[in-house]
């Protein structure tokens, strides 16, 4: 118990260093402060395309409210998050999509991918969304939902994406790259989050971020 708490407390002491003295370093979930006095209890920093999902879930009803942070992004491009229970990749992913439209404000709907060269045009999806919204301020795009999430997602794969705009819609996102590496598995009730696609792959970058959740410091 002792040794525990003296780790944990270690641990929020070197992310607390980590927060302060390595501004030069790409950000995580920890440096990062969420507008709108958004709280949420878990984030995981998405290992390609300065992504983060912070999110809590709600055991009650099963449901993950959620916000998609992607860093670094244009006004000029769509970005996307999406949870795909049929596997590790890019078909059958149930998509939220963001972007800005040429008057300045924001769209955000769903989208399910039913191929590789997917319409990429509003539809609805295998579970239900509800609260639905993005923003785009300072170079990030953000995408808050609320997920109602039946068993089988409740630890699944995920996938997140950026492409060009063209003529105001979604366009084919480059194909190599960290384009094609944005793909790894949620757990929404341990907080665990594994980098590439399918938990046979040996090469898996494991995280498990359900104590460092427990020491994000409320964001501003
Ligand atoms: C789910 O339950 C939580 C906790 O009681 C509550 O705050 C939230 O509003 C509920 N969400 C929905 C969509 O009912
Ligand atoms: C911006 O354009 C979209 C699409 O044409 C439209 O739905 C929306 O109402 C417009 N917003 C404003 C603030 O004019
Ligand atoms: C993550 O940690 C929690 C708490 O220590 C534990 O219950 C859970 O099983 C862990 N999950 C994984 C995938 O290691």
């Amino acid at each position: 118990m002792g040794k525990s708490l003296g780790a944990l407390i270690f641990t929020g002491f070197l992310l607390f260093l980590s927060f302060f003295t390595s501004p030069s370093q790409a950000q995580t979930c920890n440096g990062l402060a969420l507008p709108s006095n958004q709280v949420y209890s878990t984030c995981v920093d998405l290992p390609v395309l300065t992504a983060y999902l912070h999110w809590t879930f709600h055991q009650e009803n099963s449901t993950a409210d959620i916000a998609f942070r992607k860093t670094g992004t244009s006004p000029t491009n769509w970005v996307c998050w999406a949870l795909n229970p049929s596997g590790g990749q890019m078909v059958g992913s149930q998509a939220l999509v963001a972007f800005q439209q040429p008057n300045g404000s924001m769209t955000a709907y769903t989208t399910s991918i039913d191929s590789l060269g997917p319409s990429m045009r509003p539809g609805t999806l295998s579970f239900r969304v509800s609260n639905l919204r993005a923003q785009h301020s300072n170079g990030e795009t953000l995408i808050f939902a609320t997920l109602h999430l039946d068993a089988n997602l409740l630890s699944t794969n995920q996938v997140w994406q950026e492409g060009p705009l063209t003529s105001g819609a979604p366009s084919m996102h480059s194909t190599t790259g960290d384009n094609v590496r944005s793909i790894g598995t949620i757990n929404f009730q341990t907080g665990a989050a594994t980098a590439g696609g399918g938990a046979s792959n040996s090469r898996l970058r494991k995280r498990n971020v359900s104590i460092l959740g427990k020491f994000h410091p409320p964001f501003p």
